[in-house]
């Protein structure tokens, strides 16, 4: 107190001297300073209004306090209740602010804007915070304040913000009764964020009115319980609602539905029940969450089919059953969906249309018994783990769908602003532009946005546009802002690193600092609307420049001084022993570059050398081919797979093309582009798909290749393409395709091991030929020395050798099991996996070689033509059927080679044409026997032009099956 007193005779007298500062508040603020530790260095002097960082004044009279990342320590004395015509007190993001908020704050009858955010407060809010008439702006979230929400908030009728969030608050929701306010007298009112307290009791009926205002509800995390009361459907202006993590129970009440504005709908992690009400009427939702309730048992609603506007539906343990509808994953502006832990059975079909922002789909455990898949490498997330489309992986068959990883959530990450960055010293980072500095750092919260995807680049990028035009018309010396880490947190929050760095130097003054603190703690910052109610919590910052105190100031010089002499040694040695290494580095590196960009010199046609080594395919120019494909239009569309889509093109001679489009996500390197039209391009053959030509160029990657025109053997298989083949038909797709892996594996050189056969990649010629295409997967060995090379997992489920699953060693005799499991698939057109049967182990358990049929009634394909003229059967199908089984061995080695496997069908062939054995029905679409297809054309002649020839296989040793 003695202290004060000299204080107040020494400013008394300095005041008369120099009429600045009103002496009260010079007094209060040195007073302040008595429990306020680590206060701004240049707080020295007599006239705080016109020096002292983070105090604005009017008529001399202090009027703002803004001292956010100040690094204060300490508490709050009472006597800030001295500030009479204080309006703004931002002490935001000072960790080690602590106490309790005074009761003198009561006193601030001018205050109109109160933040604490981040600090360390603790102790009750005190009631005497009703008496700020003016207040509008409250926030006091993420400190630790316990007891009650005072009833005499409701008194502020000013108010539009409150933020509680994130402390350590008990007790009801207060409402108003008699003379007691509540929170349901303020009308102008925005925002209630009360979310991660210890709130309990009901939510309070009368807590809403059509009068309100509030378009931000969050209850998130609380000990609620009771009912959701039915009047929360006037509250009409409501974008966001969190009411998830309570413990509500009883049914939704249906008028929620009369919400048509809200965006963002969380009522999952409480005890709800009883049938979910449509919802069909809230038409602005983007993300809704409804997980973990107990609701009765539910067929999938049909009215979520109709929020066009949804990106994100989880519906996880809320006892869903039934099929889900294809047409939900055409919504189109849909990013997730989550199901898991439901009844949902039956086919699963992510469809042809579905909306190109889909990133995941996890249906886990759940009764899936079905998988539809029509693109082979979706870029899609699907997870199936405990469906029983999964349960036969006990054979080794594992497939990514069915496997344990965890959804590789993409992230984003502010990009290089075309430049190098260089390393930075200690505890400086490299700003986006390439300017090492101290940035001032902190975490972004973003407690509902509208999306899920957080890979998606352009909000990101809204976001970090929108924090610079706000710097930027606030005057702030920023150079840029990087942003990193996308993460959904346990709240299901979006947090989001931020980096604001400095422009012109390398560290903020305190100006700075306190200036962009106040800009995002009193939200004049708004993020692009599908961010949603955001919070911002900053590290400490310790790099204070200029206004810095001589102490940091000065050994910052030293240091410098020590590392510049320390370094100029180092340096010097350094420049010998660079300049030695970087002779001899200087050609290793021409090298290195000429690698790590292969289409350095290709781009240009004049320059032979470094073009691919293509024996007969062209370049295609862009514009070429988009006159071929008349603009890539839907009409020459014919397919889609992971890679993007596949569309019909004619050459100005009349030869038809198939053209492969890569889509922007699914691009492949360079290198890997250029590998694959190398080794497509020295690989003839009549059973494989000719590649014709490429493009690369406009950011467009395509392959050309022949048109092959009666599409794929599975379209064949399943019906689609109106084709019949019978037996003898199956028998020489199946020898045409055997053929043609013949050749990649034991003739090609060096060999190549396809690494995906299956149904969609055989396709049928004019003629019904097969030809074995997409060589995505495709891979050379290309050490003589060794049989396999090692290698990730990839292929297709059903198709992919378990022994190549289990050691990721692939040889060719994985190719073999997965022939061996396509020609299961020619003689039954199931899929390997249907209904989570695996053929291989169907075929295992029924076959019987002593039966007709080597009792596989039930496993044939009927239209195979077991019809009137069956008497014959099917020749050879007990040899075809054992030849299968030895390619499915479970070890490589017992497997034939694919030159046996050609000598056996060749036999089988040849056995059941000498027994007359085609039995075509007439009527089918297209008369598919051998002797008819000879006889209609002999251009169509399937062997006319090859050493194939039905003779000299009749003179082949036969192989008999052991
Ligand atoms: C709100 O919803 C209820 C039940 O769905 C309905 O009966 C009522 O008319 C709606 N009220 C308004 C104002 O739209
Ligand atoms: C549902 O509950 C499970 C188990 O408690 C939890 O792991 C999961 O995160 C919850 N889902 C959501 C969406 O909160
Ligand atoms: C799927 O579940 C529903 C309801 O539980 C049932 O009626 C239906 O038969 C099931 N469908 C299949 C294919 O199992
Ligand atoms: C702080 O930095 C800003 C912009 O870089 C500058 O205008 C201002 O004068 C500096 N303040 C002090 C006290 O050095």
């Amino acid at each position: 107190m003695r202290e004060r007193i000299l204080v107040l005779l020494l400013l008394v007298f300095n005041y008369v001297a120099k009429g600045e500062t009103a002496d009260e508040d010079l007094v209060t603020l040195k007073s302040l300073m008595d429990t306020l530790k680590k206060t701004p260095p240049n707080w020295e002097g007599s006239d705080p209004c016109d020096v002292w960082d983070g105090i604005k004044c009017e008529n001399s009279r202090v009027t703002s306090i803004t001292l956010s990342s100040m690094g204060l320590e300490g508490e709050l004395s009472g006597d800030i209740g001295s500030l009479s015509e204080l309006e703004t007190l931002d002490l935001s993001y000072n960790k080690d602010l602590t106490g309790p908020l005074p009761r003198a704050i009561g006193e601030l009858r001018k205050l109109s804007t109160l933040i604490l955010v981040g600090c360390s407060f603790n102790g009750p809010i005190p009631d005497e915070i009703g008496f700020l008439q003016e207040l509008r702006f409250i926030s006091l979230n993420s400190n630790s304040f316990t007891g009650r929400i005072p009833h005499s908030i409701g008194n502020l009728s000013n108010l539009y913000w409150l933020d509680l969030a994130d402390n350590e608050l008990q007790g009801p929701i207060p409402i108003s009764s008699g003379s007691v306010p509540g929170l349901d007298k303020l009308h102008h009112a925005k925002h209630f964020h009360l979310g991660k307290n210890n709130l309990s009791g009901n939510i309070p009926p009368q807590l809403f009115s059509s009068e309100m205002a509030l378009i931000h509800l969050l209850l998130e995390s609380n000990n609620l319980i009771g009912k959701i009361p039915s009047t929360l459907g006037l509250a009409k202006n409501l974008e966001v609602l969190r009411l998830d993590g309570n413990s509500l129970s009883g049914p939704v009440p249906s008028n929620i539905n009369n919400l048509t504005n809200v965006q963002e709908l969380y009522l999952s992690n409480n005890k709800l029940s009883g049938t979910l009400p449509s919802l069909s009427d809230m038409s602005a939702l983007n993300y809704l969450d409804l997980s973990n309730n107990t609701f009765e048992p539910l067929d999938f609603p049909s009215w979520i089919l109709t929020l066009t506007s949804l990106t994100t539906l989880n519906m996880e343990n809320t006892q869903l059953q039934g099929e889900i509808p294809d047409s939900l994953f055409s919504l189109v502006s849909l990013q997730t969906v989550v199901l898991k832990d439901n009844k949902i059975n039956g086919t699963l079909n992510v469809g042809s249309t579905y909306s190109k922002h889909l990133q995941l789909v996890d249906l886990e455990n759940n009764a899936i018994d079905n998988f539809e898949q029509k693109h082979d490498h979706l870029s899609v997330k699907i997870m199936l783990k405990g469906n029983p489309v999964c349960y036969e992986t006990v054979e080794g068959i594992a497939t990514p769908y069915c496997s344990d990883n965890q959804a590789n959530q993409l992230s984003y990450r502010t990009p290089w602003n075309n430049c190098q960055p260089s390393t930075c010293s200690l505890g400086q980072v490299a700003s986006p532009n390439c300017e090492c500095a101290y940035p001032y750092t902190g975490t972004l919260t973003f407690r509902a946005p509208s999306f899920s995807d957080l890979g998606n680049k352009s909000y990101f990028q809204q976001l970090e546009k929108g924090l610079m035009q706000s710097f930027e018309s606030h005057h702030l010396p920023v150079d840029s802002v990087l942003l990193s880490h996308p993460t959904e947190d346990p709240d299901h929050y979006l947090e989001l690193s931020l980096q604001v760095f400095p422009a012109g130097q390398d560290r903020f003054n305190r100006t700075g600092v306190y200036t962009i603190g106040f800009l995002l703690s009193n939200q004049t910052f708004k993020p692009p609307k599908v961010f949603g109610p955001f919070y911002f919590d900053a590290d400490k910052y310790e790099h204070f420049g200029n206004s810095g105190t001589m102490e940091s100031s000065k050994s910052v010089n030293i240091g410098i001084i020590a590392g510049a002499a320390v370094g100029g040694c180092v340096l010097v040695v350094l420049l010998v022993v660079a300049g030695v290494y970087a002779f001899c580095q200087k050609k290793r590196a021409e090298r290195a570059i000429g690698q790590s960009n292969p289409f350095r010199r290709w781009d240009t046609a004049e320059s032979k050398g470094d073009m691919p080594q293509l024996k007969e395919a062209r370049r295609f120019s862009f514009d070429e081919l988009k006159r071929y494909t008349r603009n890539f239009s839907q009409a020459n569309d014919i397919g889609s797979g992971g890679y993007g889509k596949v569309y019909k093109g004619t050459l100005p001679n009349g030869q038809l093309l198939a053209i492969k489009r890569a889509q922007r996500e699914s691009k492949q390197g360079r290198l890997e582009f250029k590998a694959e039209i190398e080794l497509l391009s020295r690989v003839h053959h009549k059973n494989l798909v000719t590649l014709i030509g490429f493009c690369f160029e406009h950011d467009e990657q395509m392959l050309v290749y022949e048109f092959v025109p009666n599409g794929t053997l599975k379209d064949t298989l399943t019906g689609k393409s109106g084709i019949r083949l019978d037996w003898v038909r199956r028998l020489k797709v199946a020898l045409g395709a055997a053929q043609g892996l013949t050749y990649l594996h034991e003739l090609a050189d060096p060999p190549i091991i396809h690494r995906d056969i299956k149904s969609n990649n055989v396709l049928l010629d004019e003629c019904l030929n097969a030809k074995v295409g997409d060589f995505g997967l495709s891979k050379s060995i290309v050490d003589p020395e060794k049989d396999h090379v090692t290698t990730q997992v990839k292929g297709t489920m059903g198709y992919l050798d378990p022994e190549y699953y289990m050691s990721q060693q692939l040889t060719e005799k994985s190719d073999v099991y997965s022939f061996g499991v396509l020609m299961l698939e020619i003689i039954s057109a199931r899929r390997p996996i249907e209904r989570g049967k695996y053929i291989v182990k169907e075929v295992r358990n029924a076959m019987d070689k002593t039966k007709v049929l080597c009792g596989l009634h039930e496993i044939i394909d009927p239209s195979i033509g077991l019809g009137a003229s069956s008497s014959i059967g099917l020749v050879g199908l007990d040899k075809f059927v054992d030849l299968a089984m030895k390619c499915v061995s479970d070890s490589g080695v017992e497997r034939p080679k694919m030159s046996e496997v050609v000598r056996e069908l060749e036999n089988i062939l040849h056995h059941s044409l000498a027994a007359g054995g085609s039995n075509d029905e007439s009527g089918s679409m297209i008369s598919s026997s051998y002797e008819e297809v000879s006889r209609g054309s002999s251009s169509c002649h399937p062997y006319s032009s090859e050493s194939f020839d039905l003779k000299a296989a009749l003179s082949y040793p036969k192989v008999e099956p052991k």
